[in-house]
């Protein structure tokens, strides 16, 4: 089992255990505001590599590099004055700005999959401490073995990954609770490359145009290789949009909808009995993970409207649901 340092008790313990462990070229699970992270030193090929063998990743996709402030991001990513603007707007905040990488950048080839652009993004509260106290970049894809769902607390990476890893820094749930929204900027061009914790109506409100969401089939390799293929895959099958649960399946419920067929569920969830959003988005992946513990023929989520944080979602039920490829690209 990995060690479990409570941030909130032992703050300073943890940043100094957390440096510690990965100037050994290890990885740290690490709370973030969307989901816990498996970080490890972005600019160290030996800890990069640790991360494709903690999570058993089936290939190398790009990984993010978190940084502690826009300082640090300008010195690992060009920046121009539409992502500054989304940079000081958003972070630190569940917002990943893909952009080209630096001349001078020391984040290795191995986390941006050798590409010439680099997703970055400052997270918000203990992760930025770390990484300011490690003074360089984390990659950190979710904390989950590829084709889980991502961690949303200790315990779920402690029930995961605690064989294979020797630290988890516990700040409680996640706040956001689906992973950040990711924007490729291309000039005066803004693309959706994955809806997320931060909704698209502030990003439009912010810098004053539409962005362009990408077109599910034109999604190819180079630009979001991990957003392929079914990316959560409980053992059940998922349905979605039902107003009704049958036999032997449970119901994941959106804001107490009437739902037909309850007295035959197996189990009955709520992402958000009130019908907030945020509120559903941070309990959804812990929802999933309680629900694939059931014996059950199939998970059925009702009807979830796609504003807002409902986008990211959807987007996420929906890869829930998709058929199980041959060959994936979880991340
Ligand atoms: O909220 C989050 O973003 C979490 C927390 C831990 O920060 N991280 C996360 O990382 O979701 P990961 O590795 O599971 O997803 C990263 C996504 C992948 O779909 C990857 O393909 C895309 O970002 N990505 C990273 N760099 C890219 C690049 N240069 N170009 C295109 N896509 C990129
Ligand atoms: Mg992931």
């Amino acid at each position: 089992m990995a060690e479990i340092i409570d941030i909130g008790r032992e703050h300073s313990q943890a940043l100094a255990r957390g440096c510690q462990v990965l100037e050994s070229a290890e990885p740290v699970a690490i709370p973030t505001e969307t989901v816990y992270g498996l970080a490890a030193d972005a600019t160290n090929p030996q800890a990069i590599a640790r991360i494709y063998e903690v999570k058993g990743r089936p290939r190398f996709n790009p990984l993010i590099a978190h940084m502690s402030d826009l300082a640090m991001a300008e010195r690992h990513a060009v920046f121009d004055p539409l992502s500054r603007k989304l940079a000081e707007a958003f972070w630190p905040g569940p917002l990943t700005l893909v952009l080209p990488l630096h001349a001078d950048s020391t984040i290795h080839p191995l986390c941006t999959a050798g590409l010439d652009t680099v997703g970055v993004r400052v997270p918000q509260g203990f992760a930025g401490e770390l990484i300011a106290a490690f003074g360089h970049p984390l990659a950190a894809p979710s904390a989950n073995t590829s084709g889980r769902v991502s961690p949303t607390d200790a315990g779920h990476v402690q029930g995961d990954l605690g064989d294979k890893i020797r630290l988890i820094l516990d700040g409680g749930p996640a706040g956001v609770g689906v992973e950040s929204t990711i924007l490729k900027i291309e000039g005066d061009t803004v693309r959706l490359l994955r809806p997320g914790g931060l909704a698209v109506r502030a990003i439009e409100a912010c810098i004053g145009r539409k962005i362009i969401r990408q077109d599910k089939a034109a999604q190819t390799a180079i630009e979001a290789p991990g957003m392929l293929a079914s990316h959560y895959a409980p053992r059940a099958d998922v349905r979605l949009d039902r107003l009704h649960v049958e036999p032997g399946e449970i119901l994941v419920n959106f804001g107490n909808q009437p739902i037909a067929g309850l007295d035959d569920a197996i189990a009955i969830f709520d992402l958000s009995p009130q019908a907030s959003l945020s509120e559903a988005a941070a309990n959804l992946f812990s929802i999933m993970k309680m629900a694939d513990q059931l014996p059950a023929r199939a998970i059925a989520f009702a009807p979830i409207p796609h504003h807002d944080l409902g986008e990211a979602i959807n987007d996420r039920i929906a890869r829930a649901a998709a058929p199980r490829p041959e060959v994936s690209y979880e991340d």
